[in-house]
């Protein structure tokens, strides 16, 4: 059965352009068009609308929408901008709206949107958290390829993971992926993209886990502009449940302004001769500038042995400052399953490292 559709769209070339594409649209039957809300409030229950199109560049639609609500309760209302923007798509929904196309579209974004109706992240609360090292060789990509499947697989939901190292990004490598697109096009991009469209530059390694993979060549790294990075994370935010951010090591603009736009800040160190606690406390006085920075920064050390709740009191007490998490030393099994281009989690689920990631993704879990 079709979708009923009523498109309301006041500029006349863009109401035929998109009349056009939902015509040639298998799935949906144009069943009225107008020029403006008002209009189309009162006239158009006889054709009883299962989906709305609403322009809502023209701001007195935007403020007929809760009626628009009221009147066809159970009528899906999506609205359509020129251009995306995170905020008009946050009071959107907050108004009602099941979801946001930016126009023109095409058919095959119509069927996306409408498939994915109320999953949208942005209709309920997304987290996005950053992986922050002082140093390099901190055993952040091997903790956030294994974390980002063990949370995908544990909580059904959407996961997203950005390879925001924008120089020596190696994230594709950790999942054997060879990517038609990666963060430098999604930023390039970027002010012409939908939510819709953007998921398109992210590799879907299943049906929960997408990567956006970084930069090709280290040369690229620079085309990632502060701005850029962060409407990418707040896009990726309105279509994923969960977003990891794998950042470049040491303090750089990018990196902070991606921390600064982060519900959670992991900030990772690993054991390595004595040193990482006195980079992981410099670095601590950077965030202390947050008013929230004890909500929202948590400290983890990996490669810890012996990996004890003891070994995780001394590392708080050097630090000053509550440890989050501790991960074992487990060199071989994760070089291993790296080696073979798999996760440790799925190799080898009850090796010890594989279940302290299983257990911060019960806690991320947890705390929704
Ligand atoms: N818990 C661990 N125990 C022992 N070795 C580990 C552990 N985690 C990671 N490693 C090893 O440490 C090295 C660096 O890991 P990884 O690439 O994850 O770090 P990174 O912080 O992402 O590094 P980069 O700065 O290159 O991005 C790898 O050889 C990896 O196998
Ligand atoms: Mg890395």
């Amino acid at each position: 059965m079709a979708y009923r559709t009523v498109l309301i769209e006041e500029n006349q070339v863009m109401l035929e352009r998109l009349s056009s594409v939902i015509k040639n649209t298998p799935g949906f039957d144009l069943s009225a068009r107008y020029r403006n809300a008002g209009d189309a409030l009162g006239q158009m229950q006889a054709f009883k609308p299962e989906l709305i199109l609403l322009d809502i560049d023209n701001e007195r639609n935007g403020a007929l929408l809760p009626d628009l609500k009221k009147s066809y309760p159970h009528t899906a209302i999506v609205g359509m901008s020129r251009k995306w923007d995170s905020e008009a798509q946050s009071r959107l929904m907050r108004s009602g709206a099941g979801g946001f196309m930016i126009k023109p579209f095409t058919g095959e974004e119509l069927r996306e949107t409408i498939q994915n109706l109320g999953n949208s992240a942005a209709a309920h609360h997304s987290e996005v958290v950053a992986f922050f090292s002082p140093k390099g060789k901190s055993g952040k990509t091997t903790l956030i390829s294994n974390l980002g499947a063990a949370l995908a697989r544990k909580t059904g939901e959407s996961v997203a993971i950005i390879d925001g190292d924008l120089q020596f990004g190696d994230m594709s490598v950790f999942f054997n992926l060879t990517p038609q697109s990666t963060i430098v096009e999604a930023v390039r991009d970027i002010s012409f993209l939908s939510p819709v469209t953007l998921k398109s530059y992210f590799v879907s390694v299943n049906d929960h886990l997408s990567i956006l993979c970084g930069a090709a060549k280290p040369d690229l790294a620079e085309t990632v502009t502060i701005e850029g990075m962060t409407s990418l994370i707040k896009m990726a935010r309105s279509i994923f449940r969960y977003v990891l951010l794998d950042l470049s090591s040491g303090f750089s603009d990018v990196s902070c302004t991606a921390c600064e736009l982060s519900d959670k800040t992991v900030l990772m160190a690993m054991v390595n001769g004595g040193y990482e606690v006195e980079h992981m406390k410099r670095a601590l006085e950077i965030f202390r500038s947050w008013d929230d920075y004890k909500e929202r920064v948590c400290p983890v050390f990996t490669r810890v042995s012996p990996c004890t709740e003891e070994e995780k009191a001394v590392f708080s007490k050097a630090l000053g400052f509550p440890v989050a998490h501790i991960l074992p030393n487990e060199y071989l099994a994760v070089s291993s399953a790296a080696d073979n281009g798999r996760l440790l989690i799925d190799q080898d689920p009850n090796n010890p490292f594989s279940l302290a990631v299983e257990s911060m993704a019960e806690e991320i879990e947890r705390e929704r």
